[in-house]
């Protein structure tokens, strides 16, 4: 795997590029094959990358649409049909917003007349914009924790989900780095196991402690004390600040208000989508149900089960106590806040 240069101290803790353009294809860490294989997919054309994002070989809302703005890009190089490819690309996956973001951007700077070359230009700016505004959640966020506190996260918010660094991971990276952070916990993340899977290997990688919990252990984590956060990701949230992240972040949210945890959203400018008024109006994402009947490809609930396998909720602001951008901190985040930092609502 690539080691890719750093500011010190944090160097230590950001060495994973899990989305890499090679000039003619773009290459992508398959993360559904992780812990215990680094293997990499090449994706030469629009449509394999769509395929790639689907089946969550590249997966998390940054890095999503990084991956499809470098779709866009192969479709330009090909002479593909650019508007097909950016609707194949658009149609992956319907949650995060950061898909629908970076291909409005790279169909703006299509429309205005740019080459493949341009295109590229383009889309290494909002891979390396994703990074910079990463590490300027992680300080600001960090920096909200008080020294020798205890945090729990869910799914995967790190290096794999975005440019690098990640975002909540990127706060739990710095927050360690500063001392803020003593303790830190992650959910395994039913059923596709990227707490478990994901987020465990970036974190022993980097020389960072952590202790695994299944996801039904949160509320005894929570009431033992050893937990003053709960810091996760986003992958769309809403001109008022409710926010749509992966399946079981909700009722993190409410066990923390029980418990006097506070609450933590991290996520980049490209993940608010001040053109959807509320939670109702996010498109949550529902995937095959044998994800659920199994674990690890092992069958193990007995055949003729049914089931139903929503991968992403919304918590309501409410329940939020601080959300991190790159513009800054907002403290409970509603539609007024939100709209003095984003501004009037944009299309996606
Ligand atoms: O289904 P996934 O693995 O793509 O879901 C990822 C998440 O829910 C993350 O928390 C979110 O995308 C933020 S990643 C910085």
């Amino acid at each position: 795997m690539k080691h890719v240069e750093s500011t010190p101290p944090l160097a230590a803790h950001d060495n994973i590029r899990a989305v890499q353009w090679v000039g003619d294809r773009l290459r992508l860490l398959d993360q559904r094959k992780l812990p215990f294989e680094e293997a990499w997919i090449d994706c030469r054309n629009a449509n394999e990358v769509a395929q790639s994002i689907r089946d969550l070989v590249v997966r998390g809302a940054p890095a999503i649409g990084i991956a499809a703005a470098w779709g866009v890009v192969l479709a330009a190089q090909r002479g593909d049909d650019l508007d097909d490819a950016l609707a194949a690309l658009r149609a992956a996956r319907p949650t995060a917003v950061n898909l629908m973001a970076a291909l409005d951007r790279m169909r703006a700077c299509a429309d205005a007349g740019a080459d493949a070359t341009v295109l590229a230009r383009e889309a290494q700016a909002i891979q390396d914009e994703d990074l910079a505004a990463n590490r300027a959640m992680g300080a600001m966020g960090a920096a909200l924790i008080s020294p020798g506190s205890g945090v729990l996260t869910h799914c995967n918010t790190g290096s794999l989900a975005t440019s690098g660094f990640g975002t909540a991971l990127g706060v739990i990276r710095a927050g360690y780095t500063s001392g803020n952070i003593a303790r830190v916990f992650a959910g395994e993340t039913r059923p596709w196991l990227q707490g478990a899977r994901l987020t465990m290997w970036e974190l022993q990688r980097d020389r960072i402690p952590a202790t695994l919990i299944a996801d039904s252990a949160a509320s005894h984590l929570m009431k033992s004390g050893e937990v003053q956060w709960v810091i996760v990701g986003a992958d769309r949230i809403a001109a008022n600040g409710d926010t749509a992240n992966k399946i079981g972040t909700y009722q993190l949210a409410i066990a923390a208000r029980h418990h006097g945890v506070t609450f933590m959203v991290v996520a980049p400018a490209t993940t608010v989508d001040m053109a959807t008024s509320s939670g109702e109006g996010i498109d949550i994402e529902l995937r095959d149900p044998t994800e659920l009947l199994g674990c690890a490809g092992q069958r193990v609930v007995a055949n003729g089960a049914q089931a139903w396998n929503p991968v992403f909720d919304v918590t309501p602001h409410e329940l939020i106590d601080v959300l991190v951008t790159e513009r800054g901190v907002i403290t409970q985040p509603d539609a007024t806040s939100l709209r003095a930092v984003f501004g009037k609502p944009g299309a996606h």
